[in-house]
């Protein structure tokens, strides 16, 4: 598979970047995660929006414009043989001596982007549900920036690959924010419930498409404050992501959720969700 580097597709085995580049020193840079359906990008105007506001938050400038970036994923996914592809971008600031302030002298920002065949959650994990384990969230406070700075949730993932469990559930101060790399939903009493899109979770774009599910299936929303106890009493808790899609959570730190069985409202969900996609 060909990759884009700073101007150029070019096999991911011959894709170089200079040691200093401040993405490898500092964690300094901005990333997305696209998929792509029968050739067809998903929601690609709102990745690239959100990628336009994480690169605004940190000061990275936007190297291109939105039919730029429309034009290089389009090159990198025609050169791949998936019809069905989770499309990679990262913006870094660039090469520069290692200091911590960003560099006096202007720099050019890395941009790089790859692309791999989707893998979907198994038809077992869509029909049973996956189990989850919760942990306290250590990460900083600034979330909702798609930072490629992923420590906190590279050790959150470990933690659940280390509890054979699928996901991390985290809570702050006994609240629910979200998963190491999903967005997380409790359901109760018919209702669905997700935490405010505030600076503590990365607003996924699919937070705001399943809000337009449930509108069009005429399921209540509500986007609040969840505690802890009330996850733990749900009647359905899902994860949602990029890749993930919609899941059921069937138990979580080994308790079922309502009876360990995904429910009417993720079935819905899902099944409008693969209609969508279509
Ligand atoms: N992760 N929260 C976090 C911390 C995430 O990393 C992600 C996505 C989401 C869901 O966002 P979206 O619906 O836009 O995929 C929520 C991507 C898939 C990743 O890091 O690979």
């Amino acid at each position: 598979p060909l990759v884009y580097l700073n101007g150029t597709l070019t096999p991911l085995s011959e894709a170089r970047i200079p040691v200093l580049d401040r993405g490898f020193i500092f964690g300094d840079g901005i990333y997305e995660v696209v998929p792509m359906y029968a050739r067809k990008l998903f929601r690609a105007k709102q990745h690239l929006a959100r990628l336009f506001r994480s690169l605004k938050a940190v000061s990275i400038t936007n190297p291109h414009s939105e039919e730029e970036w429309m034009a290089l994923i389009g090159k990198v996914a025609h050169a791949h043989p998936s019809d069905d592809q989770l499309i990679y971008l990262q913006v870094t600031r660039g090469v520069a001596k290692r200091g911590h302030a960003f560099p006096k002298e202007a720099v050019t920002p890395t941009v790089f982007i790859m692309t791999n065949p989707m893998t979907l959650p198994s038809a077992q994990a869509v029909e049973n549900g996956v189990a989850c384990v919760t942990m306290e969230d250590k990460r900083w406070l600034h979330c909702d920036i798609k930072s490629i700075s992923l420590l906190g949730n590279v050790l959150a993932a470990q933690y659940a690959v280390e509890h054979d469990a699928a996901e991390v559930i985290q809570f702050r101060d006994g609240w629910l924010s979200e998963g190491s790399s999903s967005n997380v939903w409790v359901v109760k009493d018919g209702k669905m419930m997700a935490p405010p899109r505030d600076e503590l979770i990365l607003e996924g774009i699919r937070y705001g498409f399943i809000e337009e599910l449930c509108a069009a299936r005429g399921i209540p929303f509500e986007s609040r404050r969840i505690s802890r106890e009330e996850v733990m009493q749900a009647d359905e808790v899902m994860l949602s992501s990029a890749s993930k899609e919609v899941l059921a959570v069937a138990s979580i730190d080994g308790r079922p959720v309502g009876d360990g069985r995904p429910g009417p409202v993720f079935r819905a969900l899902h099944a409008a969700y693969v209609e969508a996609r279509k």
